[in-house]
């Protein structure tokens, strides 16, 4: 196969984490024999850097003509820090996922057999969670009308649905259940929320679409406690927006770090692959940045255009990094390897997984054949 990949490392560890992912892709094109060509682009505070604009036209244009994005990361300290900042970069990932249509948000949190001593919550808790979470990505109080008085003493966010809004990516949750375990869990607030009782209303109409799938709904701050307590009992979850964001960091303790988390942004037309983490300013350039939930989200990319054996040998390959805990700080504080060398090993075992000359015990002390 041969895709065109826009390739958008954004801000802070977005480059250093995605030249690994971009590396895990060039493994599999050589495994594999296929051919992804990768377009450089600029986007978020780099990109206000260089233009004035954190999403410039060209980037858009190239993401818009390509099979795929990858991101990286996006975000700066000196903007989150400054209220009255006019533009941000956080503007150009916003805008992004509108312009492409890029509706639902997948974000998969698994609790990996070899790192369940890893994560503060204890070992029976989250054994065999699994959890794959939908997540609303271009409507809601993000995207609704804002509002800031002259005065600059009140403000006010809107948080708007509509029923083909909820109908699409509920379609789509609905799907991933019947290739899983049949549950969907709905998070809303509709005990509150008229947006949130829309959302019930819709997602149970299209229920009866999927007789196969058992359908329950939890409001948000009890899906949050849920999540620490008993996280195994989640199969899909779906949810809007901000609940989704939300939600989805949370989660992301159970897997022992945010740094193994991807995700996938799909439309009807374009797609976008991104780690969730953020830019982590303070990790910059310090080469300990985890680039496995970019090497994920690069194995959710290939699994989008079909490519399953493809897919599943980066996993491998990741599954079997963390089983030697060849691993970036978060994961590892007593032998650590860097960003870049984990990215070497995924590389490695890709092209030669049953190399019987590796010798992983060598690793950190760089006598293994492979590194
Ligand atoms: C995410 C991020 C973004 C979001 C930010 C960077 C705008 O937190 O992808 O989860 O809030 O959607
Ligand atoms: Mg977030």
């Amino acid at each position: 196969m041969k895709l065109e990949i826009a390739v958008l490392s954004g801000d802070g560890i977005g480059p250093e984490v995605t030249t690994q992912a971009i590396k895990a892709l060039d493994a599999i094109a050589h495994a594999f024999d296929h051919t992804f060509i990768f377009k450089e682009a600029l986007v978020g505070a780099i990109a206000i850097d260089k233009t004035g604009n954190p999403l410039p036209d060209d980037t858009l244009q190239l993401c818009a003509n390509t099979d795929a994005v990858l991101f990286g990361a996006i975000g700066d300290p000196k903007y989150d820090n400054d209220p009255s900042a006019k533009v941000r970069p956080e503007q150009g990932l916003l805008r992004l996922r509108k312009e492409l249509g890029l509706y639902a948000n997948i974000r998969p949190v698994k609790a990996y057999e070899t790192l369940l001593d890893k994560s503060p919550l204890k070992r029976e808790i989250i054994t065999g969670t699994d959890i794959s979470i939908y997540r609303e990505l271009t409507g809601g109080i993000y995207f609704g009308k804002k509002h800031l008085n002259e005065e600059g003493t009140v403000a006010s966010d809107l948080c708007e649905y509509s029923k083909e809004e909820i109908e699409r990516i509920s379609h789509l949750a609905f799907k991933a259940a019947q290739n899983r375990r049949k549950k969907l869990t709905l998070v809303d607030k509709a005990n509150v929320l008229e947006s949130s009782r829309l959302w019930r209303k819709v997602v149970t109409e299209i229920a009866t679409a999927y007789e196969d799938v058992t359908l329950d709904f939890l409001f948000v701050d009890n899906a949050a406690m849920q999540m620490i307590l008993n996280p195994s009992q989640f199969d899909v979850i779906l949810t809007e927006n901000m609940f989704g964001d939300i939600i989805s960091d949370e989660a992301s303790v159970i897997g022992g770090s945010i740094g193994l988390l991807a995700s996938a942004s799909v439309g009807d037309t374009c797609c976008m692959f991104e780690p969730i983490h953020g830019s982590y300013p303070q990790a910059t350039g310090k080469g300990i940045a985890n680039p496995i939930a970019a090497i994920l989200s690069a194995a959710m990319l290939l699994e989008h255009f079909d490519l399953i054996d493809e897919a599943n040998s980066i996993k491998n390959a990741v599954e079997k990094a963390l089983e030697l805990n060849l691993t970036t700080p978060d994961l590892n504080s007593t032998n650590p390897l860097t960003t870049e060398k984990v990215g070497d090993f995924i590389y490695d075992y890709i092209l030669n997984p049953e190399d019987s000359n590796m010798n992983f015990e060598n690793i950190h002390v760089g006598q293994s054949t492979i590194i």
